[in-house]
């Protein structure tokens, strides 16, 4: 197992800091990368961070972070969240440890958010602490 953990973010989340701030925080994907980073740092852990608008990308995406012997994956997968078969399969395939994160709390949200296909298959799941949901994920990751 190496060090790396992969920080995989799916639809829209290249738009934090300007979409929906009230509900998701003026925090954008790249000042999130940066606190992670200094956290990983400190953990003496690397961080790889991606983000995609496309569902296969996080299906490929998850599949090489086992091959490349991740520590493990924390997942944002926006969207897909609720409704992808493939991202939650995905998940199952790999022996590698998934976290999902989310900003907001998606039980608070409306009904549709309150399925999460990724959150059947992960290891555990944070929600609700805006940008801190990842580095909370991080601190759990860096125990694995
Ligand atoms: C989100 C919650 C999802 O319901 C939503 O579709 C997102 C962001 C979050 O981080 O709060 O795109 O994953």
């Amino acid at each position: 197992m190496t060090d790396t953990i992969f920080v995989l973010n799916g639809p829209n989340l290249n738009l934090l800091g300007t979409r929906e701030p009230e509900i998701y925080g003026s925090d954008t994907l790249d000042d999130i990368a940066g606190q992670l980073e200094d956290r990983a740092r400190e953990l003496g852990l690397e961080i790889d961070m991606r983000q995609s608008n496309h569902e296969g990308h996080l299906v490929d995406w998850l599949h090489e972070a086992q091959a490349r012997r991740a520590k493990a994956v924390i997942l944002n997968a926006g969207a897909f969240t609720h409704t992808s078969i493939a991202v939650h399969d995905a998940i199952k395939g790999i022996r590698t440890p998934v976290i999902e994160v989310h900003l907001s709390n998606p039980h608070t949200r409306e009904d549709f958010r309150h399925v999460s296909f990724v959150g059947r298959a992960a290891k555990g799941t944070i929600a609700g602490f805006g940008a801190l949901s990842y580095t909370l994920a991080l601190e759990a990751a860096a125990r694995f």
